[in-house]
């Protein structure tokens, strides 16, 4: 913590100079998360709060496609990003032409994007979701197939627990998609008691043989209303760094993986970003006005 002193007093100095406030999303590491952020959460708490924001300048501790929905509810205002290449695998598998030819494909189906994704593919689609509200999202359109896209496994995930069918894409998420069924056996074997907690995006093995999945913030509220005495997070590592940090009487076992995308961000360019004003968030006005209302929809739901 020593290290991160000067940089932590520098960046409180800035938010207040430039009228700023940092969103940082669950998978940020302690001294981010717990030391600059003003906003924590997932991906949809960090969304609805990116819509009701008064600061001038927004910095987005996370990855690109959340620093591109924050500029979408926020076209007037400065949103920066401390990395350009703080990318995902999700956002990397589906382009806006492989949306338009699923359309093609499937006539009147209506197409979910994840947030995961482009501004540029959200444009192409009818609404978004996010691991959060997949399955209000689903729900909500009233017919009994939907396209969601790109992450086949939420979609399977959400498939197990709707009558709506769903037709999916081939996106996997590059961290969850490691975690396997015989982890989790291994684990009860290894740590008798233990609860076990699975984000859907893993593999829809995984989620069948965890005790709960959920968003990054469902976890965390598990965490916090159950307390329970023995817990394994199945995502990002600095996840579990954050909750335990706020529970000593919680034990954490913790085989997870690293998001290295999410790992780009860090204390040293968040300064720089608000020192420079680097780098700014632009998305081209005519897929701005699509991708917004695809987000909208959502916050809707
Ligand atoms: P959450 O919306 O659950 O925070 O997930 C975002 C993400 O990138 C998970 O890998
Ligand atoms: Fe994308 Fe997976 Fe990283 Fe989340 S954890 S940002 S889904 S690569």
């Amino acid at each position: 913590w020593p290290a991160f002193v000067d940089d932590i007093e520098a960046i409180l100095a800035l938010k207040r100079e430039r009228n700023a406030i940092i969103l940082a999303h669950n998978y940020q590491t302690p001294e981010i998360f717990h030391c600059v952020a003003d906003i924590v959460g997932d991906s949809l708490a960090l969304a609805r709060t990116a819509a009701t924001i008064e600061a001038q300048v927004i910095v987005l501790a996370g990855v690109h496609f959340m620093a591109e929905t924050a500029k979408l509810l926020n076209p007037d205002k400065t949103v920066l990003i401390p990395d350009l290449s703080a990318g995902c695998s999700l956002a990397e598998s589906i382009t806006a032409e492989d949306v338009r030819l699923m359309r093609q494909r499937y006539p009147g189906v209506p197409i979910i994007t994840y947030v995961n994704t482009s501004a540029e593919v959200k444009a192409e689609s009818d609404i978004c979701c996010t691991s959060g509200n997949a399955k209000a999202v689903v729900e909500s359109l009233g017919v009994l197939r939907v396209i969601m896209l790109p992450d086949e496994y939420l979609a399977q995930n959400i498939a197990a627990q709707t009558d709506v069918q769903i037709i999916a894409w081939k996106g996997h998420c590059e961290v969850h998609e490691r975690f396997t069924p015989a982890d989790i056996r291994e684990l009860r074997e290894s740590h008798p008691g233990v609860v076990v907690l699975a984000h859907p995006e893993c593999p829809p093995g995984v989620v069948a043989e965890a005790d709960f999945s959920g968003s990054t913030a469902a976890m965390s509220d598990y965490v916090d209303r159950q307390r329970p005495p023995r817990v394994v997070l199945m995502t990002e590592c600095s996840m579990s760094d954050n909750v335990a940090l706020a529970h000593p009487e919680v034990e954490f076992i913790r085989p997870c993986n690293l998001c290295p995308h999410m790992k780009r961000i860090t204390l040293a360019n968040i300064r720089t970003a608000l020192e420079q004003n680097h780098h700014v968030v632009t998305i081209e006005p005519g897929i701005a006005g699509r991708a917004r209302l695809a987000v909208e929809r959502m916050l809707a739901v």
